[in-house]
């Protein structure tokens, strides 16, 4: 790895002398890999910014994707960015985290021109906080659809669409692999193969089949706070709220999230009315050649209800 690094200097709070405050020079960080980085330290940059990943995420992100840390000169993380190579032609991006206490003096831009100097060629895409939005604006990125950060601890709204699905409802289960590859390629724009059979290693998932096929499906996970439900895959609201319910049944009286594009609509309405609901709200930005559609803007095929997290997509 190429060695980047920077020195900010940082405007202190006062002048010197035999007063409560001091003033610090300089502060210089280099560039290091995320795969090296101390699984504590990179929780508390998270944990800095408000966010819930916990170890495990992290390091089910390590296995996914590729990254970097800024360290200090003794080695403290004080900022992290990934990208997630989903296809040959798309990566995604995420986990772009400034400590705050050096936040709007440059590390972020510092470290997203070193991820997007690793991507070159690549089409690309991510969620963007508000915070982040200014800053991936000024590298090119354009706005395509708002994402709706849904959680809390759902009550059962789910009961009637559970006790009749349209369709056979089941456990999915390895053998089912490349049926759920192929329906969330479908969905994302690029079959990531990788990505599905580790997610549903660690998933409990639920499909519903037409004739022996598979229409839809949603995998649940452990992540942050509670659970997540993604992806979730469908064609229609309909079966949608048939792979979603039983998640909901099963973690009645816990904490549940899911990131949709999806603002209204039935599937929108069962998300909501089942407690999960609108805690925050991202914006999803690409730079190149767009290679999805939205659920909302297609008419026919299945689309992607839940995104696996903002940070893969
Ligand atoms: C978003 C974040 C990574 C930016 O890091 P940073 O080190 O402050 O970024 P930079 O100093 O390089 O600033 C880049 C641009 O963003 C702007 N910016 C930074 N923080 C901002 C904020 N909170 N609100 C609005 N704009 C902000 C800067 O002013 C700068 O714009 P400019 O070049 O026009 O002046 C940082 O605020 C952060 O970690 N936030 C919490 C986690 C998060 O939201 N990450 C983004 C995930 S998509």
């Amino acid at each position: 790895m190429a060695r980047w690094s920077i020195t900010l200097l940082i405007a202190g709070s006062g002048a010197l002398g035999p007063s409560k405050e001091n003033q610090i020079d300089a502060f210089s960080m280099h560039i290091a890999d995320v795969q090296d980085a101390d699984l504590d330290q990179l929780h508390a940059l998270s944990i800095s910014v408000g966010w819930p990943h916990r170890g495990e995420d992290w390091q089910f992100l390590r296995e996914v994707g590729e990254g970097v840390v800024t360290n200090d000169e003794i080695g403290r993380i004080m900022g992290s960015a990934m990208w997630y190579r989903q296809a040959e032609n798309l990566a995604t991006i995420g986990m772009v985290i400034t400590s705050p206490r050096l936040q709007t003096q440059g590390t972020g831009l510092w470290l997203m021109e070193y991820a997007l100097n690793e991507l070159e060629g690549c089409n690309l895409r991510l969620n963007a906080t508000r915070a982040a939005q200014r800053l991936y604006h000024s590298l090119g990125f354009t706005p395509e659809k708002t994402v709706f950060q849904c959680q809390g601890v759902v009550k059962d709204g789910a009961g009637a669409a559970c006790d009749a699905p349209q369709g056979d409802l089941r456990v999915l289960t390895k053998d089912d692999l490349p049926a759920i590859t192929a329906l969330d390629g479908a969905a994302f724009g690029v079959v990531r193969a990788g990505l599905i059979d580790k997610l549903l290693a660690q998933s409990v998932g639920y499909g519903l089949f037409r004739d022996g096929a598979l229409t839809a499906f949603a995998l649940c996970r452990r992540f942050g706070r509670g659970h997540v439900v993604g992806p979730i895959v469908a064609s229609n609201d309909a079966d949608a709220i048939d792979v979603l319910s039983p998640h909901i049944k099963e973690h009645e009286g816990r904490f549940l999230r899911l990131d949709t594009h999806f603002e209204s609509g039935e599937f929108a309405h069962l998300v909501t009315s089942s407690g999960m609901s609108v805690f925050d709200t991202v914006l999803t930005m690409s730079l190149g050649e767009r290679l999805r559609k939205f659920g909302t803007d297609v008419v026919e095929g299945p689309v992607t209800y839940s995104l696996v997290s903002q940070t893969l997509g």
